[in-house]
């Protein structure tokens, strides 16, 4: 999604921080970007469509400007369409995430009013109705803030928006629904759409909620009500994430990276979390149907979730994409707790639910969330940090396992066998290190030289497997772009298995469980109709005609099954040629609908 840097300081170097900063919110995705900065009263901008890459920004020494990473909604991937958009005169630019859902109508307005646009983006509404707010007000020192606020409130839909003038240093800035961080400097100030763009300029940050204004100077930050400009006092907090841990290290990606974090992550889930995950269990025992939500990979850690819960605890929950749970809410009570699931917390299909569910029928809601400050983790009655660390691939992997982990010490808490829960745990981050051993991993490129010409795969799974093979599939189809889907292995038969080709590569999910030997007939079925069988499985069988052995994780098997598939999907993008960090399309923090 789009992404948003600002500064406004002592210092003049703003130009090459502010690309700096655009870098460090790459992984979100985008497809152009452009930079602003103030110069002799004037603004100056330079925007380019594709990836910055290795690219500079010839531009003079200043003290305040923004960047912004474009993600297309409105308008094609075009130079023109790419932020900032300055008015008529030349002295303002806005930069925006988010959707003006009245744009049409306001675009006319301002047609008539005799504004030329030069973009076909909703955006550029914005800038030319702020033109005429900050006209009528006529020199009025505050007029820039007014007129943001003014026109912010006319907007429809859920936008974060911000203002460079060319006549001072201040940068304003106003939120309803895309995140914006203020970063705290010496002398030096910021704003960015994400906390990790900030960590090599400081620690110190305040999330801004919806409907608060800021304006930030080389001499300070001030934050506002939108609606009725009374100063607020922000909230500052620490981020607990430093500038390393958002870097590549010795790793050619990030999706490598953050594949090798797991074992630590999760041995330090088991054995920090042992409190967090009791507590979350208590909520769960004394709500009256208890709910859980999450988008993509979060989806799929949420639908283990539900197996978990019956499995270990013997525990309904209910599960639902985020994107569904607005069409499921009939039924909420003030007793529903609905537990959230979201690396970013930005996620709107997981908000925008949780928000109507607490306004409108008093839902409690619980959080297992990655970053600290995120809208999630402000809503949330109770919010649980993964603890994973800044995820900057746009491939979920490691707050997949950490959600996973998290998921398992809570049913065991609410079992009563919390501590059987850590051991657990603790054991699984051991065979996640074995998965990760030079030999397990020389397999995984084995089996790359034999798939990887391939355009379609199946990957199946029964019980608790079933949503490893759909978490398995999304991660091996999002970065090889090969068309993998994942099954449960029951259902193969009533219809799929009339795509299996000789040769198709299916992976098929065989713990030592209940499922096994149904799985195994399904892995047979595949067989005799010519597919290649992949086993996943701690023991070779009849059935596969290729095994990868994994350790017997019992209750943690889809942490520890979900690495082959990491792997291989990192694999096949190398030798496809794709790009494992950002694949095409995507974004790594979805905050539109
Ligand atoms: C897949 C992936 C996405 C996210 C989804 C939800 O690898 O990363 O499917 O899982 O967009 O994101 P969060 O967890 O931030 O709510």
């Amino acid at each position: 999604m789009c992404g948003i840097f600002a500064y406004a300081g002592r210092q003049t170097d703003a130009a090459g921080m502010i690309l700096d900063g655009l870098r460090r919110l790459e992984y979100r995705g985008y497809d152009s970007w452009g930079v602003a900065i103030r110069n002799n009263g004037g603004i100056l901008t330079e925007k380019q469509v594709g990836k910055i890459g290795s690219a500079e920004v010839s531009m003079p020494e200043s003290n305040a400007g923004f960047g912004h990473t474009r993600w297309a909604t409105h308008g094609g991937v075009t130079q023109c369409n790419a932020h900032p958009h300055l008015d008529c005169t030349g002295r303002l630019a806005v930069i925006h995430n988010g959707i003006v859902e009245n744009h049409d109508e306001l675009r006319q307005e301002v047609r008539n009013a005799g504004h030329r646009f030069h973009s076909e983006t909703d955006t550029e509404v914005v800038v030319h109705l702020l033109e005429d707010a900050v006209a009528a007000r006529n020199g009025d020192p505050g007029a820039v803030e007014q007129a943001t606020r003014e026109v912010f409130a006319r907007l429809d839909g859920l936008n974060a928006i911000m203002v460079l003038d060319s006549h001072s240093d201040k940068l304003v800035a106003v939120k309803n629904g895309s995140p914006l961080v203020v970063g705290y400097g010496d002398g030096r100030n910021y704003i960015a759409s994400d906390a990790s763009a900030l960590l090599p300029h400081t620690q110190r940050v305040t999330f801004l909620s919806d409907g608060e204004m800021v304006v930030i100077s080389p001499d300070g930050i001030v934050a506002r009500d939108a609606a009725t400009g009374a100063q607020l006092q922000p909230e500052v907090l620490e981020l607990d994430w430093n500038v390393e841990q958002a870097e590549l290290g010795e790793h050619a990606h990030y999706l490598t990276k953050e594949i090798h974090e797991q074992p630590a992550i999760v041995r330090s889930i088991a054995l920090s979390q042992g409190d967090t995950a009791q507590k979350l269990a208590d909520m769960v025992r004394d709500s009256y149907g208890t709910f859980f939500i999450g988008c993509g990979t979060a989806a799929n850690a949420a639908l283990t979730g539900q197996y978990l819960f019956s499995r270990i605890a013997r525990r309904h929950v209910n599960f639902a994409p985020g994107s569904e749970f607005n069409y499921l809410e009939h039924f909420l009570t003030p007793q529903s707790l609905v537990i959230a699931l979201s690396q970013s917390g930005e996620t709107i299909d997981v908000i925008e639910p949780l928000v109507r569910g607490k306004k409108e029928k008093g839902i409690q809601v619980a959080a297992l969330v990655n970053v600290l400050g995120s809208t999630l983790y402000r809503l949330a009655d109770f919010a649980l940090l993964l603890g994973a660390g800044p995820e900057k691939c746009v491939l979920a992997t490691k707050s997949y396992t950490a959600k996973l982990a998290v998921l398992i010490l809570t049913a065991y808490a609410l079992d009563g066998r919390l501590e059987e829960g850590q051991q657990l745990i603790l054991q699984a981050a051991d065979m996640i290190e074995e998965q990760l051993s030079d030999d397990n991993k020389a397999r995984i490129a084995d089996l790359t030289e034999r798939i990887y010409e391939r355009e379609d795969m199946f990957l199946i799974g029964r019980g608790m497997s079933y949503p490893s093979s759909l978490e398995a599939a999304l991660k091996i189809k999002e970065v090889s772009y090969i068309h993998a889907e994942g099954f449960a292995g029951g259902e193969l038969k009533h219809g799929v298995i009339a795509l299996i080709e000789p040769g198709t590569p299916c992976i098929v999910f065989a713990p030592n469980d209940e499922t096994r030997g149904g799985i195994l007939s399904n892995a047979q079925e595949l067989r005799a109709r010519g597919a290649y069988v992949i086993g996943v499985s701690p023991q070779p069988s009849d059935a596969f005609d290729f095994h990868i052995p994994v350790g017997d994780a019992g209750d943690a098997g889809p942490i520890v099954n979900s690495i082959p598939a990491q792997l291989l999907a990192y694999n096949l993008a190398l030798k496809r040629g794709t790009d494992p960090d950002k694949p095409r399309n995507l974004a790594k923090s979805v905050t539109v609908k």
